[in-house]
């Protein structure tokens, strides 16, 4: 029978593309298809081959296992070649191949082992007097590469067998073949270290264990933590032999060596059938990938009889599962805010099935991870789900992207509330700002807010957070303030006596300090000793949320700046609004970008040294714009401990959203008897209401500048007994305001409290 040209041309296109594929996969660790795709692709060939039996030739990749080894590890020649198996993709393929075998055996019913088909990388281990002496890769199967510094490091392998040589003990010379692999576990673990350090993100668990095993440093492989299951035998010598596999394999389990425990003896297609089953309703719980079940004929001398064909053996088959790796395309991308405010890209997916689930979306983790992989709408993705693990877009088959898809945008906004988002410089993850307000971050907010070292609301836990934000009592922290008994005593095993000790808690909770009420608003990167360090410097919370980069990042003067140099900076700057540094100047490093600017732009008495200062001090133009040359040319104060130009960000980003805003209004509101804190420090010096004094009681607020330092006025106040607090509420007796006072005094003018200003200030210390 002829060939047909339109035949001959598609062999030859599958045979080259195979070729191809197997080189990505076997050499370079890197497949650009889904193993499913591959397979497709060889069964294809397979079938032609089979119709036309002309179009077989020796170089064929259905009569190869692999590929070469590469070149950069020793050759190592297998005693007994390394073979492949035939596949079963269904439930009829596995009965043809019992079939067989019950007729080639002449027997009824053929009893099997069965084993996971585990999806790492074969390796063979050579055991000699007892010692493990060399480990090999498969290669080409006849010749693989020595890997057996890489191999002792793996744990599970013994380096000496337990036990002694002998008519129970283990032969003088024995190689056993098996599987090296990586658990999801240590997987995720390998790539999420690579994502955070930049390195190489692997595709799957295979390809980043053949990635690790192929390491020609041993010790970067102990450190990937590889594990091996063994799961049968090669060259054996000097002993006499179990008649079955399942035999072997018991032995050599008690000789130390990793088996896999699922491994079952069954009788029968329908055990087959039935273990197959079970396993794969299992598969999502194993920590390890696995792609089908093995059977092997378990009788040795029934598998002697059936024999090889080309490449693998006729006495055993892979029942291989559907395929966790599918092709699909991207049909949009959304952001997802999760409940610590990060924004997590989402590919929303045309549903296909991967490994009998439906897949219609997909993790893209972050923004970095976008731009890395290049993922665009309306790309065609290789997506992955596995175990627990949820269904991620491995990568982007480029030659298949349509002409206009654009790439992913982060949204300025934050999908669920609205408010900025915030991508710090050098950081991956963006994240809303609107964390007193988001619906999204409420129940963390919350939690954060009551917490010991926040406002320290005893008896508010997580639990009573969730069931008042899922009933829709709270939404902010500012509505626990106005929660009353009968709501309370609503909620799940609430008794009227904890209600009240709740209320009485939150009543508690009002007194606080400036510090640990900065830290209870749960600003990104504002710690307890950040916070502490903002309430010392800025005194009060007003000043803190009027604060701009300059006050934030620069109240200490810029050394070698003076008034008048300082002024020309200013007016230079106001007078060029459009003009920046060159980013693809000084390497994209922008401090020094900023600096070579500075020192090239006409700005009078402006020396080199004062402008790497600037630069140093701000990094970015946008840092510097909008500095006063007062503040540039400061001489006083100190930089605050702990803000740098990444916190400077997050704390203005917070304070600039109008939400945040409202939220802090309602918790300082005098109608619900609001916050109230003591002085700036955590450390004041007298404790209130303990000294005595003509001012016993007496809370006092200073506000605006005044001819003494504020620590002086508070800590005499105090030494006459006064209370002196941080904001003005109904609790308030006195106001005292100096200069540029601010919203301070319009609430004490609301609220009717006496204000006194700078005249009366020698009084009232004098007592
Ligand atoms: S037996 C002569 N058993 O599958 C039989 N192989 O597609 C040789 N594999 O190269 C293999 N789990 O890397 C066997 N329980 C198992 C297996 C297994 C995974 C791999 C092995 C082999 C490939 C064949």
């Amino acid at each position: 029978m002829s060939v047909p040209a339109s035949e001959r041309e598609r062999a030859e296109v599958l045979r080259r593309s195979i070729e191809y594929h197997n080189d990505r996969y076997y050499r370079q660790d890197d497949p650009e298809i889904p193993d499913a795709e591959y397979d497709r692709l060889l069964r294809e060939l397979q079938d032609l081959e089979a119709r036309y039996p002309e179009l077989r030739r020796a170089d064929s990749p259905t009569q190869r296992v692999g590929a070469e080894p590469i070149s950069s590890f020793d050759e190592v020649a297998h005693r007994l070649p390394m073979l492949s198996l035939a596949n079963a993709f269904d439930e009829q393929e596995l009965r043809d191949f019992d079939r067989r075998v019950r007729e080639g055996l002449g027997i009824e019913r053929v009893r099997y082992s069965a084993e996971p088909k585990l999806d790492g990388l074969a390796v063979s281990l050579l055991y000699e007097e007892g010692i493990l002496t060399q480990a090999a890769t498969r290669g080409d199967g006849h010749r693989g590469e020595d890997v057996t510094a890489q191999v002792r490091t793996i744990r599970d392998v013994p380096l000496r067998l337990r036990g002694s040589e002998g008519a129970e003990g283990w032969p003088s010379l024995l190689e056993v073949r098996g599987e090296v692999f990586l658990t999801y576990a240590r997987f995720e673990a390998i790539n999420e270290h690579a994502r955070r350090s930049g390195g190489k993100v692997f595709a799957n668990p295979r390809n980043a264990a053949a990635g690790s095993l192929r390491q020609l440093d041993p010790s970067i492989t102990a450190a990937r933590g590889l594990s091996m299951f063994c799961y049968g035998l090669g060259a054996v010598e000097g002993a006499s032999w179990s008649d079955s596999h399942s035999g072997s394999l018991a032995r050599i389990a008690h000789w130390g060596l990793p088996v896999s425990p699922e491994q079952r003896v069954v009788e029968g297609v329908e055990d087959c059938i039935g273990y197959h089953t079970a396993i794969g309703a299992r598969r999502d719980q194993l920590d390890y990938a696995i792609d089908g079940v093995v059977f092997k004929v378990d009788r040795r001398a029934d598998q002697e009889r059936l024999g090889f064909v080309a490449r693998a053996p006729r006495w055993a088959i892979a029942y291989k599962f559907p395929a966790q790796e599918e092709l699909t395309t991207v049909e949009a991308v959304e952001f997802q805010v999760g409940r610590t405010g990060a924004l997590t890209p989402v590919a929303r997916l045309t549903p296909v099935q991967v490994g009998g689930v439906t897949v219609s979306n997909a993790t893209l983790h972050n923004m970095d991870e976008i731009e890395r992989k290049d993922v665009r709408v309306g790309d065609t993705v290789y997506v992955r789900r596995a175990g627990d693990v949820i269904p991620e877009v491995i990568r982007v088959l480029p030659e298949r992207r349509p002409s206009g898809a654009e790439p992913v945008q982060l949204p300025s906004h934050c999908p669920v509330c609205q408010s900025d988002v915030l991508r710090a410089e050098g950081e991956a993850v963006a994240r809303c700002t609107g964390g007193l307000f988001c619906p999204a971050q409420r129940k963390e907010a919350i939690k954060h807010f009551a917490s010991r070292r926040a406002m320290d609301i005893e008896g508010l836990g997580d639990k009573l957070v969730s069931q008042l934000v899922d009933m829709g009592l709270v939404e902010d922290p500012a509505d626990l303030y106005r929660l009353s008994l009968e709501q309370l005593t609503q909620l799940d095993r609430m008794g009227e006596k904890s209600a009240q000790n709740l209320l009485a808690a939150l009543d508690t909770s009002r007194r606080t300090t400036l510090a640990r009420f900065i830290y209870a608003l749960g600003i990104r990167e504002v710690g307890e000793a950040t916070a502490r360090a903002l309430a010392e410097h800025f005194g009060d919370l007003d000043a803190l949320m009027g604060a701009g980069a300059a006050e934030l990042l620069a109240p200490a003067g810029i050394k070698g700046v003076g008034i008048k140099t300082a002024e020309a900076l200013v007016s230079y700057l106001d007078a060029h609004p459009e003009e920046a540094p060159d980013p693809s100047q000084a390497a994209g490093r922008s401090v020094e970008a900023l600096e070579q600017w500075l020192a090239t732009r006409p700005i009078r008495g402006l020396k080199p040294d004062a402008a790497r200062a600037i630069a140093e001090r701000f990094e970015r133009i946008e840092q510097l714009r909008g500095v006063s040359a007062g503040v540039l040319a400061a001489t006083q104060g100190s930089p605050i401990e702990g803000v740098g130009p990444v916190v400077a960000a997050h704390i203005r980003a917070f304070f600039s959203q109008p939400h945040n805003r409202e939220v802090i209004a309602k918790l300082r509101d005098p109608e619900i008897g609001a916050i109230d804190w003591e002085a700036p420090s955590d450390t004041a010096m007298v404790e209130p209401g303990r000294a005595s004094g003509t001012l016993n009681g007496k809370t006092i607020v200073i506000t605006g500048s005044l001819s003494l330092p504020r620590d002086e006025i508070k800590r005499r106040l105090e030494a006459q007994g006064a209370k002196v607090t941080g904001s003005v509420s109904k609790n308030t007796d006195l106001l005292i305001a100096g200069a540029d006072p601010g919203g301070k005094l319009s609430r004490a003018q609301d609220l009717g409290i006496e204000v006194v200003g700078e005249d009366a200030l020698d009084d009232l210390l004098a007592g």
